[in-house]
């Protein structure tokens, strides 16, 4: 049994739009419309801890969504507020790129591994570029980062040395190595077989779980939705429903292989 407890706000969503300009012509993209994530709404905020699906069809705003959440995007209107502090038009690109290095973690479909680096290497660049840890302290963290996600025996290898799971576990480990208070994912299982979808959701649930990490991820796949806390519908650029589950669970991989099986009429 899970006694998961939300109370502190780290994300809030008012009434954000955004609207891709295409060069040469008038019109624009509507990619987002009127989102609203807040505590005066149905649609609750975002808490700590909590892990969040992102669904809906193709086209709907999912990636623009998260890439306002990252701040590596700006909303046409409104403002999205991080751990109370307010990202909008005004803010500066410094401000920004501060805070996805201290309190943001990215993990993206195609794994984006630098090729020539080792996974070790992959693991450490953050942490080097953030300052905050000596030489020393950066490779005990890199190590036991590489260990969380079961990739100790692999820490020289250089990414076309792993596995596409492998692989995906190492930029979860990257993503993890300055502490980010929240992880933003997109379609992070949309690359691997079910078996790796299911050790990377297994181990995104134990991170969730063990180091709180709130967790904001777009899938594609319906058959996951059972890893989260809540499930948020977005097409056309607006929310459609949110469904929340009372318990997040895992998939069991015999079982799920049986159902897929006999979903393909085998
Ligand atoms: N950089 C961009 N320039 C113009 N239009 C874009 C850009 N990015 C996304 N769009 C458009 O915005 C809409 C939402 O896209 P996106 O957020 O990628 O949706 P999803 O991730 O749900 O598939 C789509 O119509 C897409 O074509
Ligand atoms: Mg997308």
């Amino acid at each position: 049994m899970q006694s998961k407890q939300f109370d502190e706000v780290v994300v809030e969503v008012k009434h954000v739009s955004k609207h891709y300009k295409i060069a040469g012509r008038e019109d624009s993209v509507k990619a987002l419309n009127d989102i609203h994530l807040a505590g005066d709404s149905e649609l609750l905020p975002i808490r700590r801890g909590e892990f969040v699906m992102l669904r809906g069809p193709s086209g709907g705003g999912k990636t623009s969504l998260l890439n306002l959440l990252g701040t590596i995007d700006r909303a046409t209107e409104g403002v999205i507020e991080l751990f109370s502090n307010p990202i909008n038009v005004d803010s500066t690109d410094e401000y920004l790129a501060k805070l996805r290095l201290e309190k943001i973690g990215f993990v993206f479909q195609t794994f984006n591994l630098l090729a020539t680096m080792s996974a070790f290497e992959n693991v450490e660049l953050p942490m080097i570029i953030l300052g905050k840890l000596n030489e020393k302290e950066r490779k005990k963290r890199a190590i036991e980062l590489l260990t969380l996600v079961g990739l100790q025996d692999r820490l020289d290898h250089l990414p076309s040395e792993l596995s596409g799971g492998e692989q995906q576990r190492v930029t979860i480990a990257r993503a993890l190595s300055n502490a980010p208070e929240i992880l933003l994912l997109d379609e992070p299982t949309g690359d691997l077989d079910t078996k790796n979808t299911v050790e990377v959701m297994d181990l995104l649930l134990d991170l969730n779980l063990k180091l709180k990490t709130t967790c904001i991820m777009v899938t594609h796949n319906p058959d996951i939705e059972c890893y989260a806390d809540r499930i948020l519908y977005i097409a056309d650029g607006v929310f459609e429903k949110q469904v929340f589950n009372t318990e997040q669970t895992r998939l069991d991989y015999d079982e799920y292989i049986a159902y897929l099986n006999s979903q393909a009429g085998h």
